[in-house]
Formats: structure tokens, sequence, C-alpha cells
């Protein structure tokens, strides 16, 4: 089967600072790197790295031919990413001493993606094929009902969060990953628990504490420890997860088995400075001892 993901593709511009800036401050980085990322390119990414067939559906601008190239070289099918006049969208992420990071998006082409170009992509999609989408593209509601038509098993990650966004992806979605900020926030905007959001599997990460699973039809909870490490840098640890678990699924594992998968494959990603580019592939992930 392929997974589709309708994504992100950044240029993301990493400083190492001392801590992250407080308003009005001006602070020196000690380091400065350029990485393939945004949130949708680091999914497929991970997938790909996984051994899934993944089919980007995206835009980059015309300087953004290179984004489209290293995806390819790192095993996805770059067909539906268009190049058009908007720029490529960038983020400029600050990562402080312990890690934790800030993150500021210019969506430049991820947000000008043509309803034309969702069609056609999607039209080569196979009932029983995933579909995945994060918010940082325009027509993830289209997408998803367009998923949902076709047969399609349709995941959503909820970041960069906001609860309108989810609302409008709920009807469709049959699997749904947030933070346990998120999932708190989307619990405040429905007045509805996660087990009773009417999806199939909802997935909460839960930082140094793991991750559970809530299985919406029974209402039943697994959790899944994470791994001693110690962060250098998290951005792209949840994309990754997130990649890793669809891929696990796509081969057609156990839930638990592709989440504990996935949080082997974070916790390498945490040790490593930089997004998309130093993603682990899944001999490293099998053979990290821990
Ligand atoms: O989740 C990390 C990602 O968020 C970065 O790669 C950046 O581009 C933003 O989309």
């Amino acid at each position: 089967m392929a997974i589709w993901n309708l994504g992100s593709i950044n240029a993301d511009m990493v400083y190492s600072l001392p801590h992250l800036p407080q308003a009005g401050e001006t602070l020196a980085a000690g380091e400065f790197a350029q990485f393939l990322g945004g949130k949708g390119a680091n999914m497929s990414v991970a997938a790909a790295r996984a051994g899934s067939h993944v089919c980007h559906i995206g835009a980059v601008g015309p300087e953004g031919t290179w984004a489209r190239d290293r995806l390819m070289e790192y095993g996805v099918d770059t067909r539906h990413i268009a190049q058009i006049d908007t720029p490529t969208g960038h983020a400029i992420v600050a990562v402080d001493q312990g890690g934790e990071n800030q993150i500021i998006l210019f969506p430049g082409a991820n947000r000008a993606i043509t309803q034309d170009q969702l069609g056609q992509a999607l039209s080569a999609a196979s009932a029983g094929d995933i579909l995945v989408m994060q918010n940082e593209t325009n027509l993830q509601a289209e997408a998803a009902r367009m998923g949902r038509d076709l047969g399609l098993q349709v995941a959503y990650a909820a970041a960069p969060f906001d609860a309108k966004a989810v609302q409008a992806v709920l009807p469709h979605i049959d699997l749904l990953f947030m933070n346990e900020v998120e999932a708190g926030q989307l619990q405040e905007a429905t007045g509805l628990a996660p087990e009773a959001l009417g999806v199939a599997d909802v997935i909460i990460t839960l930082g140094a504490k793991g991750a559970r699973h809530i299985h919406g039809p029974s209402g039943e909870v697994q959790e899944i420890s994470a791994l001693p490490v110690t962060p250098l840098d998290t951005t792209g640890a949840g994309d990754t997860f997130t990649g890793y678990v669809l891929a696990g699924l796509d081969r057609n594992m156990p839930m638990a088995q592709a989440m504990a998968q996935a949080t082997r494959a974070a916790a390498l990603m945490v040790t490593r400075h930089g997004t998309a580019d130093v993603i682990p592939d899944l001999k490293e992930v099998q053979d990290a001892r821990f």
C-alpha cells in the first residue's frame, strides 16, 4: 500500500542558542545550519526511511528545486509536488541547550496547493492506502473528505495546533495525533474526551512519558513508555514518530508494535541536530541500544 501525504515542505534555518529568546531580546547564535524540514516533509522522510512507499502532495517555489530533489533522494515519490510562483515555505528554528525549540513559520507555497493538484494526486490512490495531513498546508478538510470518499485511512497530525482546523477534519478522519497540551485544548474546544471524538484511533504523545493510544469505539487505552535519552534537539521528533507509526500501520503492524518502533525512532531523533535530513532509517532504529 502507499502513504499519501498532503504536507508542508520548508527550508529550516536552525539556530543553536543559549536559551530561547525573550520579547525584545537580541541573542547571538552559537551555531547555524540549514535543513530540509516542514512537518509534512519530515513525516514523508520518516515513513520512507521506515520502508513505506510515500507520495508527497505539496508545493515549492521557483527556488525550491533543491527541496524536491532532496525528498526524492530520500526515497519519497515527488511527482505530486508542484513548483509554483509563490516562494518555498521556511522556518526559523531556535533550539536551546536543553533541546527545546521555538519556531517561526513562513508558509509560502505550502498554502497555495490547488484543488486540481490534490484531486489529480488522490485519483491515483487505492482504497486502503493511508492519507496524512498536518496543519501547515491549505486544503486539509477537502483532502480529508476526498480521502474518506475514496476509502483511504485518513490520519491527521494536529500541529501546529488550531482547534478549528482539527474540528474541520474530525468527521472524516480515522487516526488523530496530538500532544498532551493539544489534547487538552481540543477537549476544551469540543467538550469531548478523546474517546468521544468519533475517531477510531487517537494517539497522544506525552514527551518524556511516552505515548498513549486510545481506541475510540472501545475506549481501550494502551501506553508506550519513552526511552531514556538526553535530548539535544527535539525538533522533528514528533513528525518522526508520526511517520514511523504510519509506516508500521501501512505494513499491517498492530498499533502497539507500530508505536513502539516509532518511539525508538523518535528517541534517536532527539539525539540529533536537525530535521528531515537526520531522520534515522529502519536499520538504525532496529539496531539502536537505549
Ligand atoms: O516539527 C518540526 C517542523 O516544524 C520543522 O521542520 C519546521 O519546518 C516546522 O514545520
